[in-house]
C-alpha cells in the first residue's frame, strides 16, 4: 500500500489506484500520477514532466536549480511568492507580515493504519490502510507542514489532510489553510457538483473545465445545499458506466470551498478544505492546525462505479462501528401530520395506526417543548410544554413504547428564540453583534457553539431529554443559515474563527453526546439537506435528505445525492396526498418505490387512512422489511437519469450478485409509447434470474366513470358506491414473472410489457401512468 524508494519516490496504491509522489532535487513534494494502479517501478522518474529551459518571463525558482519555476510544477502543497502564480493552498501570514512561503521535504514516516482525530470526523479502520505522513518545512521559518495520507486499499480511497505545525518563537496567522492541493496533468475535463436549494437538493451541475478557475463554496456556516462539499472531475467521454472519475469529498460542516484551476499549460489543479472566507486562525509557538479530510477516489469505471467506492468508503470508515451494516427501522414522524398542533391523545392514536401498519419507531417533530405552538419560540428550553404533554416526554414515551414501538424525537439544538427562557437568562448565548439588530431566520437565533459554557448547557439538556424519554432516535435538526457572525465570548482577535469554532464546539458536543449515548440513532437534518455532509455522517449515519417528499422531485434529489451518499445515509419518508410541497398528487406506490430506495418512514396523517391506502402501506412495509438490507446496503447503481429522460431506472445488488432490486420511474404517461428496456448491471454471467414485479395496486378512483367499462352496474363517479369501491378495492397492477439469464438482462436489456395504448387495460398491460413506478425484484437460481 505504501511503497518507497531510495530516490524519495512515494508509491501509495489501492487495489485498483496508484497515486505517485517524488522529491525533486530543489527538494519540492511532486505529484507524478494518480489514476489506474501501476506496476511498481524502481523509478518513476520517467513521470516526472516540466521545461527544461527558461520559459519567458516566468520566475525561476533558485539559480541552483535552473531551469525551474514552480509554476509548471505538480505540487503536493502550494503556497505564494516564489513563483507559483496559481492559486495558493496555503497562505501564511508570519509574524513578521511576511506572506511568503516555500515548503519542502523534511521527513516521513509510515504508519500501520488510520490514527484518529481528536477534534474532527475522520475516517477511521484497521484492516488494510496504511497511512504515510509527508513533513515539508518552510526554508526559512521554524513552521511545519504534516502531509497525511491514508491509504484504503479495499475501498480504493486515498484520505487526504493537512497538520500545521508551528515552531516559531512568535505567532503565525493562517489567511487560508485547505486540507489538500492536488495538480494533475490532464485539463480536458467536466467537473460535476451537487448543487441546489431548500426542497430542492442534490441537483447534478456539470460543466466543462476551461482555463481559469472553477469553484464552489458555503458561506452560510453550513456545509449548505447551494453545493454540497463533493466535486467530481471527468473525462469528457465518462457517463455511468465508463470513463475516469476522479470524486473528492470532504469530511467537514461548515463553509467550505472546493476549487479547481486549469493553468495556461493544462495542468489541473484542486483544492478543497475551509472556506477561507472570513477565516483567520492563530497559532502560538508549539500549537497544531488540523485541517479536515477528503476522500478521494479514482476510475476509469465511470460515475456509477465512483459513487460506489464513495459508498463502501463511508459504510465501511466514515459511519462509526457501531452503525454499521445495522438495519435501520422504518419509522413514523408526526410532522407533516399534525405540524404544530398535536397533543398526547393524538400522537398515541397516531402511534397505535404506526403500529397497525408495521412500523417500528415513533419520531416526535418539533413543538414538544416550552410554549411552541408555532415557529416564533421556544428554542433553547428543553422543558416540555405541559398542555400537549401533561404526562410529560416520559410518560409519552411509555405508552408509545407500550405499544411496542420505539421512541424518537426532535431536537434543533444549536438554536435560541428570543421569545425563550433560555434567552431571557442568556441573552449573550446568541449569535449577534453588539451594535446591530440580528437577522432573523425562521424567527430564531443560531447559539454561539464557539462558547463551552453552550455546549456544556446543551450537553445536560440533552442528556435529560434522552434520558427522560428513554430515547432511541433523534432527529437534529438545524433551520438557519448564519448571519451577524460575533461570539462574546471570543476575544477580538478571534472573531474571524468563528465559523470554524463553531463547528468545532458542535463537533465537541456531538462526540460527548454519540458517547454517553451509543444506541441512539441520531439522524441528521438542516431545513432537509442543508448539512448532508460527511461531517455529520460520522456522527449520525443518516441524513433527512430533503424536505421535499414528492415521489416525481426526489427522484432527482436521491438520484443526485447518491453520487456521494449510499442509501443508508438518505433518509425517505412517504408522505400524503397532495404533496405538500408542489401539492402534486402521486400515486402512493410512487411514493414508496422512491423512498424504499433510502431509509423509509411515514409522514402523513395515518389515523386518516382508506381501508386501501392501509392495505397498501401494510403490503409496502412487508416488503420493505423482506428486502430490507438489500435496499439499504446493497450496491447502487443509477441506470437512468430523471434529469435527462422521461423514464429512469436505477438498481441494487448484494455482494454475491444473487439477488437485485430494480426501480422504475415514470414522468409523464405518453399516448402509444414505444418498447422499453432496462440495461442492467451487476449481474453474474452464469446466472439466470427470476424477475418479479413487486404486486402494487391502483385505486380505482383514478380512472374515473371509465370503471363503468368494467362493472356490470352503473356507478356515478365520487357518489356513495364509488367512493366506497373506491377506498376498499385492489386493483391489482400487470403481473410480470419471468426467468433470464444474467447476461441477457445486461446485453439485451430488463423487458418490461408494453405500456397502456388507451385501448383496453388487463394483466399483461401495463399502465404506468403520470408519475407511476415499478419495482422489480430479480432472485438468482443460485439461491433456490
Ligand atoms: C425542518 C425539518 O426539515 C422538518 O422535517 C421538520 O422537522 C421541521 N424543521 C420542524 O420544524
Amino acid at each position: 500500500m505504501v511503497k518507497i524508494n531510495n530516490s524519495l519516490e512515494f508509491h501509495l496504491y489501492t487495489k485498483n489506484t496508484s497515486y505517485v509522489m517524488k522529491v525533486l532535487p530543489s527538494s519540492h513534494l511532486v505529484n507524478l500520477h494518480y489514476g489506474k494502479r501501476l506496476r511498481h517501478q524502481k523509478d518513476f522518474s520517467y513521470l516526472y514532466q516540466n521545461f527544461n529551459t527558461d520559459i519567458g518571463n516566468s520566475t525561476n525558482y533558485h539559480q541552483n536549480f535552473d531551469p525551474f519555476t514552480l509554476d509548471t510544477t505538480r505540487l503536493e502543497i502550494a503556497t505564494s511568492g516564489k513563483g507559483d502564480y496559481r492559486e495558493p493552498s496555503l497562505h501564511i501570514e508570519y509574524e513578521d507580515y511576511t506572506t511568503v512561503s516555500d515548503f519542502t521535504y523534511h521527513n516521513h514516516r509510515v504508519v500501520k493504519g488510520k490514527p484518529g482525530l481528536e477534534s474532527l470526523p475522520h475516517s477511521h479502520g484497521t484492516d488494510a490502510v496504511e497511512t504515510l505522513i509527508i513533513t515539508l518545512k518552510d526554508r526559512v521559518k521554524d513552521v511545519y507542514l504534516h502531509l497525511n495520507y491514508h491509504v484504503f486499499y479495499a475501498t480504493d480511497v486515498i484520505v487526504r489532510s493537512t497538520t500545521i505545525e508551528n515552531g516559531e518563537k512568535g505567532h503565525i496567522t493562517l489567511e487560508k489553510a485547505m486540507s489538500f492541493n492536488f495538480d494533475m496533468s490532464h485539463s480536458q475535463m467536466d467537473f460535476i457538483s451537487l448543487e441546489g436549494k431548500w426542497i430542492r437538493e442534490g441537483q447534478i451541475n456539470k460543466r466543462p473545465l476551461h482555463k481559469g478557475i472553477t469553484s464552489i463554496d458555503s458561506k452560510k456556516g453550513v456545509s449548505g445545499s447551494s453545493h454540497s462539499p463533493f466535486i467530481c472531475l471527468t473525462s469528457k467521454d465518462a457517463d455511468e458506466l465508463h470513463g475516469d472519475c476522479y470524486g473528492f469529498g470532504l469530511v467537514y460542516s461548515g463553509n467550505h470551498q472546493c476549487l479547481v484551476e486549469v493553468s495556461p499549460y493544462n495542468l489541473t489543479r484542486v483544492h478543497m478544505g475551509i472556506s477561507p472566507f472570513d477565516f483567520r486562525w492563530t497559532l502560538d509557538k508549539g500549537e497544531l492546525f488540523q485541517t479536515p479530510e477528503v476522500i478521494m477516489t479514482y476510475t476509469p469505471n465511470g460515475l456509477s462505479q465512483m459513487s460506489h467506492q464513495f459508498h463502501s468508503m463511508i459504510n465501511k470508515h466514515i459511519i462509526k462501528e457501531q452503525w454499521q451494516n445495522t438495519e435501520r427501522p422504518i419509522l413514523f414522524n408526526n410532522w407533516e401530520a399534525t405540524y404544530f398542533q398535536f397533543n398526547e391523545k393524538k400522537l398515541v392514536n397516531l402511534a397505535k395506526a404506526a403500529k397497525n401498519l408495521g412500523i417500528e419507531l415513533f419520531v416526535l417533530d418539533d413543538g414538544w417543548f416550552g410554549k411552541r405552538d408555532d415557529d416564533r419560540s421556544s428554542l433553547g428550553d428543553f422543558f416540555e410544554h405541559r398542555k400537549k404533554l401533561p404526562n410529560g416526554l416520559s410518560g409519552l414515551s411509555k405508552k408509545i413504547k407500550a405499544l411496542g414501538l420505539d421512541f424518537g424525537i426532535w431536537v434543533e439544538p444549536e438554536m435560541i428564540s428570543i421569545d425563550s427562557e433560555l434567552y431571557k437568562k442568556h441573552p449573550e448565548w446568541a449569535v449577534k453583534l453588539l451594535d446591530r439588530s440580528p437577522s432573523l431566520g425562521r424567527y430564531q437565533l443560531v447559539l454561539d457553539m464557539t462558547n463551552p459554557d453552550v455546549v456544556e448547557y446543551l450537553f445536560n439538556a440533552l442528556k435529560k431529554v434522552f434520558t427522560d424519554g428513554s430515547v432511541k432516535y433523534v432527529k437534529w435538526d438545524m433551520n438557519r443559515n448564519f448571519s451577524d457572525v460575533y461570539s462574546n465570548h471570543l476575544s477580538d482577535k478571534q472573531q474571524r474563527s468563528f465559523n470554524h469554532r463553531y463547528v468545532l464546539g458542535l463537533y465537541d458536543l456531538l462526540n460527548r453526546l454519540t458517547d454517553k449515548f451509543p444506541q441512539i440513532l441520531f439522524e441528521s437534518c438542516c431545513s432537509g439537506g442543508n448539512r448532508f455532509d460527511l461531517g455529520m455522517l460520522y456522527y449520525m449515519p443518516q441524513t433527512w435528505t430533503s424536505d421535499n417528499t414528492d415521489a416525481l422531485e426526489r427522484q432527482s434529489i436521491q438520484y443526485g445525492m447518491s453520487h456521494l451518499f449510499p442509501l443508508s445515509a438518505m433518509a425517505a419518508h412517504v408522505s400524503g396526498e397532495p404533496s405538500h410541497q408542489v401539492l402534486r398528487n402521486t400515486p402512493i406506490e410512487s411514493r414508496f418505490n422512491v423512498a424504499a430506495f433510502g431509509v423509509l418512514g411515514y409522514e402523513m396523517d395515518i389515523t386518516k387512512l382508506s381501508v386501501f391506502e392501509k392495505k397498501v402501506i401494510k403490503n409496502q412495509i412487508v416488503y420493505y422489511k423482506k428486502h430490507r438490507k438489500l435496499l439499504q446496503y446493497g450496491r447502487f447503481t443509477r441506470l437512468q437519469s430523471p434529469f435527462e429522460h422521461n423514464q429512469s431506472h436505477w438498481m441494487v445488488t448484494n455482494d454475491n450478485q444473487s439477488e437485485a432490486i430494480v426501480g422504475y420511474y415514470q414522468k409523464l404517461q405518453e399516448s402509444n409509447s414505444g418498447f422499453e428496456a432496462l440495461k442492467l448491471k451487476h449481474l453474474n454471467t452464469d446466472y439466470d434470474y427470476d424477475i418479479i414485479n413487486r404486486k402494487q395496486y391502483i385505486n380505482v378512483r383514478h380512472f374515473g366513470p371509465l370503471i363503468n367499462d368494467e362493472i356490470p352496474i352503473d356507478i356515478k363517479v365520487n357518489g356513495l358506491v364509488h367512493n366506497m369501491i373506491s377506498n376498499r378495492y385492489m386493483y391489482q397492477i400487470e403481473k410480470h414473472t419471468y426467468t433470464v439469464p444474467g447476461d441477457q438482462l445486461m446485453s439485451i436489456g430488463l423487458l418490461p410489457q408494453h405500456q397502456f395504448v388507451g385501448t383496453e387495460l388487463n394483466e399483461n398491460i401495463r399502465y404506468v401512468g403520470d408519475f407511476g413506478s415499478r419495482i422489480y425484484y430479480l432472485l438468482s437460481n443460485q439461491e433456490k
